[in-house]
């Protein structure tokens, strides 16, 4: 069922091009396993990427980094020598819409639920978006301190920071109220009464007591303070961001300053109560964060591509070779093969709707890791009969080698073809 253009490729010179793209035979059965329906929009090029496992390979940085920060987690929280946070690092990626979304009080008309923002098999699976996809099952469990860690899948644009795949570290921690003071047999963690839903806001949820968030909060942040300076020094620069998430009240982000700029790091808060209460744990207050592995692991290397995370290239993964998993290395590059930079201008289809994540998601189908960045440049509306236009700049790079034009203008065509025939569009 391989629906890639692969007949374009044999009209390519042999070359490391033809290689990569071969590649692409790998298929997975999910059809076999799920229905396709009106939802059904995951891509042949997202699939390629399942089960691939980066965070778990030897010497890659983002298994690294996902190293370093779980041995941080043993480090920081342990009893009697032994650590505390469960890992889980294996689940596969496919998940419901109620374990991505409903099991965490995401609103049924929250934009992230999109068609045009998630990989969905059919109406009811989807690759997870996030790995707290996974918290309300381990929940279940009766764990009180996890982490999850995994690849998840998001439309999204084309650019140097942003690729459909990325990877996160989850994690989930729980406490009693004899956790917080052994001794003392009466701190509370709920309020005697409680009016049931928060309200949203940074304000604490009304079954908490003030005391127990605060102490909460306090570990928290110490917590993910101390990682980032475990992974980037003492002298790290951070900031503290108030923020909304549906399934933690209150919620906030870690920057980080980074060439000059505050950097989004991870999001974080206090559990929403009913969560537990519906993985049936009643006497424990928690807190939660999830973070990107690959957005630290390229402030930590200086890795200036995510398309570099995928490459084979020794050039890149000897340089994660390292005998000490702590060092600070600076990633160099290889080197910067040229760009080629062409342009595609259409009337976007009066009788049908039009996303730019479904154009975004076309071009990368058809030409894969070739592409850099697709940027609108610019949009028309015509005076007389009203019509739309978008034209967008692609530009291709290959990572390992020098692209010809007309390499370039046979994946070009392919898009065009591709574009007119299964978005509707008209090329201009
Ligand atoms: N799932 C969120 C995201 O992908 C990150 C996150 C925020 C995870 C708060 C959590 C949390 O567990 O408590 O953006």
């Amino acid at each position: 069922m391989l629906k890639l253009p692969i007949h374009y490729l044999k009209k390519l010179p042999k070359s490391s091009l033809r290689n990569y793209c071969a590649e692409l035979g790998v298929q997975h059965n999910i059809f076999n396993r799920f229905k396709k329906d009106d939802y059904t929009n995951i891509t042949d090029r997202v699939m390629y990427h399942m089960n691939k496992n980066l965070h778990l390979k030897n010497n890659h940085p983002l298994s690294i980094v996902r190293q370093r920060i779980v041995n941080y987690f043993n480090k920081t929280f342990v009893i009697r020598n032994n650590p505390v946070f469960s890992v889980y690092d294996q689940l596969p990626p496919i998940v419901t819409v109620d374990q991505n979304f409903d099991s965490l009080l995401v609103p049924t008309n929250h934009p992230s639920r999109n068609k045009s923002d998630c990989y969905y098999i059919n109406r009811n699976y989807l690759l997870r978006a996030h790995m707290t996809a996974h918290q309300m099952d381990i929940l279940k469990t009766g764990l009180n301190n996890f982490l999850i860690i995994g690849d998840v899948y998001r439309r999204d644009e084309i650019d140097k920071t942003h690729y459909p795949v990325f990877h996160q570290i989850d994690a989930v921690r729980l406490k009693d109220s004899k956790d917080f003071f052994p001794d003392n047999d009466h701190f509370q963690i709920f309020e005697a009464s409680d009016d049931a839903e928060s309200i949203r806001g940074q304000e604490k949820q009304p079954c908490h007591t003030i005391e127990a968030v605060k102490i909460m909060e306090e570990e928290l942040k110490s917590t993910l303070e101390g990682l980032a300076k475990s992974l980037f020094g003492e002298k790290i620069e951070f900031q503290w961001v108030d923020t909304h998430f549906p399934f933690t009240q209150p919620s906030w982000e870690l920057e980080i300053l980074h060439n000059g700029q505050w950097l989004e790091t991870l999001g974080c808060g206090i559990m929403k109560q009913s969560i537990l209460t519906s993985a049936g744990v009643t006497d424990k207050i928690g807190w939660a964060f999830g973070l990107g592995l690959e957005r630290i692991s390229m402030c930590l290397y200086k890795i200036p591509d995510i398309r570099l995370f995928w490459s084979k290239d020794s050039g890149f993964l000897n340089q994660f070779d390292l005998d000490n998993i702590n060092s600070n290395i600076t990633y160099k590059a290889v080197s910067q093969f040229p760009q080629c930079k062409n342009d595609i201008s259409f009337w976007l289809p009066e009788s049908k709707e039009f996303s730019s994540n479904d154009f975004y998601d076309l071009v990368r189908n058809v030409g894969g890791d070739l592409i850099e960045q697709v940027k609108l440049v610019d949009k028309f509306v015509h005076p007389k009969s009203k019509k739309v236009s978008h034209c967008y700049r692609i530009i291709y790079r290959h990572m390992e080698k020098t692209l010809t034009q007309k390499e370039v203008n046979i994946v070009h065509k392919e898009i065009e073809k591709n574009i007119r025939n299964q978005l509707g569009v008209t090329i201009r």
